[in-house]
């Protein structure tokens, strides 16, 4: 069984998200999702509309998602991969080259991003037109 993992806070999910989760998803043949923590996202300067349990609640009823551990730090990732059998590590294209290390012990796919959509847009749009 191939084992595929990606982190992130997916405030507000959205479609971008889900395109996302989805191609992660088939990469393998299960996905585990890293979710960051509101302590986490702190330090990330990130503020999310949603509690981490509100967005755990959300994402494990995506059909993509098999499991969800918590993302409390930047230094995990090596640890978290040893300790499920990680065989792709996906990150969205943000990220290129970020995580290009972790290449010693596992794959490393960065996806490309759908265009025009973030929680940040939607939050901006929300606040100043009431949508697009
Ligand atoms: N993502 C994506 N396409 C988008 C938005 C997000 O592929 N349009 C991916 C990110 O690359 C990341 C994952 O979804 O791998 C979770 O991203 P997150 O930062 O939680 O979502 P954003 O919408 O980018 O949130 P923000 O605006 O707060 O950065």
């Amino acid at each position: 069984m191939r084992k595929v993992i990606t982190y992130g806070t997916f405030d507000l999910l959205h479609y971008g998200h889900i395109h996302l989760l989805r191609r992660a998803r088939e990469l393998g043949d299960y996905l585990i999702v890293g979710l960051s923590t509101d302590e986490f996202n702190l330090i990330k300067n990130k503020r999310s509309y949603f509690s981490f349990q509100e967005r755990k609640l959300i994402l494990e009823s995506i059909k993509y998602v098999d499991h969800i551990i918590e993302e409390n730090n930047w230094e995990q990732k090596i640890k978290d991969i040893a300790e499920y059998n990680i065989d792709t590590l996906v990150m969205g294209n943000d990220w290129e080259g970020q995580f290009d290390t972790l290449k010693q012990i596992c794959e490393v796919i960065y996806l490309p991003r759908t265009p025009e959509i973030s929680t940040t847009q939607i939050k901006k749009d929300l606040m100043t037109n009431f949508g697009r």
